[in-house]
């Protein structure tokens, strides 16, 4: 049972409302997506059609200012594993992003019902995964909060026996099919490994690398469910 948005760590996630949690499939869109209204709609991502739940947000305006300056140069990429009521000690190394992050595990852990969550939060200045792939993981949610965000492609779009070519074509033969997460947006992206998954893990890939643009990207994965 997800706790009532307003009670996340309190945070800047809407006020709960029943009327509100809904979430919309979106086969013009996608047949595999379902649009989420607010947090709690994520839950969509544990409906066997769905391997994409998408909260589309927007940062709070005093994060987003925070992050201007946020994190320095000698600031390293972070890993750990952590839990939703030891996040806060654990992560304090995530400055300002810590509320929401902490928020983001404690929602994460309810949607996909693990007692543990791995945490990386990266910053990304190459083309990281630059080739649409599918992830060997359950769940894992994506949150870019700095530059262009991850990009994914609609089930229906998509030819699976293109997927290990190095050939994004062969994957995507319509490139305007390629949808983008905006910053701040929260996806929950469902990968081969969730148990009836294996063959509709989600196709995603990392956007291409802008010139003096580096991406700040939150990572959660778990280890069971
Ligand atoms: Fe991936």
């Amino acid at each position: 049972m997800l706790p009532t948005a307003s009670t996340i760590d309190g945070t800047a996630f809407p006020a709960s409302n029943p009327a509100a949690h809904r979430l919309h499939l979106a086969p013009n869109l996608a047949p595999n997506l379902a649009l989420c209204e607010n947090a709690d709609a994520l839950t969509a991502i544990r409906e066997p059609a769905v391997t994409m739940a998408l909260w589309r947000r927007n940062l709070p305006a005093d994060l987003a200012d925070a992050l201007e300056d946020w994190p320095g140069k000698d600031w390293t990429n972070l890993r750990l594993t952590t839990t939703p009521d030891s996040v806060q000690t654990d992560a304090t190394a995530t400055g300002p992003l810590l509320p929401d992050i902490a928020a983001l595990v404690r929602l994460y852990a309810d949607v996909v019902g693990c007692p543990s969550v791995t945490l990386r939060l990266e910053r990304v200045t190459g083309n990281g995964c630059k080739f649409l792939h599918v992830d060997y993981v359950g769940v894992r949610l994506l949150c870019t909060y700095r530059g262009p965000g991850t990009q994914w492609a609609p089930d229906d779009a998509v030819r699976r026996d293109g997927l290990g070519t190095g050939n994004n074509a062969a994957v995507l033969p319509d490139a305007r099919r390629l949808r983008r997460m905006s910053v701040g947006d929260v996806g929950l992206l469902k990968g081969e490994s969730w148990p009836g998954n294996r063959g509709r893990g989600l196709v995603h890939r990392s956007p291409p690398a802008r010139p003096g643009v580096a991406r700040l990207v939150l990572c959660l994965d778990h280890d069971t469910h």
